[in-house]
């Protein structure tokens, strides 16, 4: 093995537990333990995520040490997600970090969250080429929207956010409606496949600016729906493919009017997407048809550096740990922590 710094990256910020090892900007393992227990309860409870989480730890960790062939004693700093999430969860891979650090007597490092989602474009194999600064990043997950202005790895500025529901939220409320199961992007994705996108019309939010909203979305289709249930009971099996197809039709082009208009106005023409909305087939395919439309440069990272994992916090760690910016031990976990 290199001389390069060996990182384990812990992730716990949501319901899903991470473990990946780094070194010298390459993967050596990225295991992810999900949650089935929030399924039945459509959306994720935080008790149930946070005990999960102290269930999954152990195992997850030692995996990742086992598929990377890494002994502890190799390990030369321990980075994990301080935030933003949710409490309980996050409490338990900061508790896990650090106590590992003082075990081992190594550099513990704090990594935010939403910066995580952005960097992955820097691990090895995320895609054809790293990202060239400045480059725009619209950053879409199950709880957070944003268009982000990233000028150099830990210099970002947020030029648009969500208002009020996550893109991924827009996307698991809607499949609620629908009687789709937890989490309902992917599903949606599938269905839309075989679809209408231009079967059902949805009202564009009006926002001002960079920012986005998707609750009167999520409103039109459930009054939409208990309209149209009620002359046919049947009518959301009958229509599933087309209303899947014509949802998610609506939301990407909620996303992406936005992200052309920071693109021009910034006159900035390299575009990252990232988060586990940026896993949707339809947003990658319309996004590389801006690509060569606009002449514009695109970078979509592979599908498994998109939804929450390890790989991406264990990145971060890198990078933090090339500048020598380490975490004290008594380093908090936060819900809200801006980037
Ligand atoms: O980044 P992530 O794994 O967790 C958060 O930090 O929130 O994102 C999860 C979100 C969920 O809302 C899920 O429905 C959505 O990403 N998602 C998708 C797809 N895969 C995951 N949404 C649309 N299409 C997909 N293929
Ligand atoms: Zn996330």
């Amino acid at each position: 093995m290199s001389d390069f710094p060996i990182i384990l990256g812990i992730e716990s910020s949501c319901d899903d537990t991470g473990a990946a090892i780094i070194q010298d900007s390459k993967i050596l393992s990225n295991i992810v333990a999900d949650q089935k227990v929030h399924q039945s309860y459509g959306g994720v409870v935080p008790e149930l995520a946070s005990r999960a989480h102290q269930q999954n730890i152990v195992p997850v960790v030692n995996e990742a040490l086992k598929q990377a062939k890494v002994e502890l004693d190799q390990l030369s700093a321990i980075a994990f997600t301080r935030g933003p999430g949710l409490l309980g969860s996050l409490l338990v891979g900061n508790s896990f970090a650090k106590s590992l650090s003082m075990t081992l007597d190594i550099p513990l490092i704090e990594v935010n969250h939403m910066q995580a989602h952005i960097l992955a474009h820097f691990i090895d194999d995320a895609n054809e080429s790293a990202p060239e600064f400045p480059f725009l990043c619209l950053t879409v997950s199950g709880g957070h929207t944003q268009i982000v202005k990233v000028k150099d790895y830990f210099e970002m500025e947020v030029l648009g956010e969500t208002l009020d529901d996550a893109a991924g939220e827009a996307f698991d409320k809607s499949g609620k409606i629908l009687g789709l199961d937890y989490p309902s992007g992917p599903i949606i994705d599938k269905l839309a496949k075989d679809g209408n996108p231009n079967r059902f019309e949805f009202p564009e939010p009006k926002v001002e600016g960079l920012n986005f909203s998707f609750s009167g979305l999520k409103t039109s289709i459930l009054y939409f729906i208990q309209k149209e249930v009620k002359s046919n009971p049947n009518f959301i099996e009958e229509n599933l493919n087309d209303l899947c197809a014509s949802i998610q039709k609506k939301i990407i082009d909620i996303l992406l009017n936005k992200l052309i208009q920071a693109a021009e106005d910034n006159q900035i023409e390299h575009l990252a997407i990232a988060g586990g909305v940026s896993a949707n087939s339809e947003l990658r395919k319309r996004l590389k048809a801006i690509e060569i439309e606009k002449g514009w440069k695109v970078y979509i990272p592979k599908f498994e550096y998109t939804t929450d994992n390890a790989a991406m916090i264990a990145m971060v760690g890198q990078l933090k740990f090339m500048n020598d910016q380490f975490t004290d031990i008594d380093s908090k976990s936060t819900s809200k922590y801006t980037i």
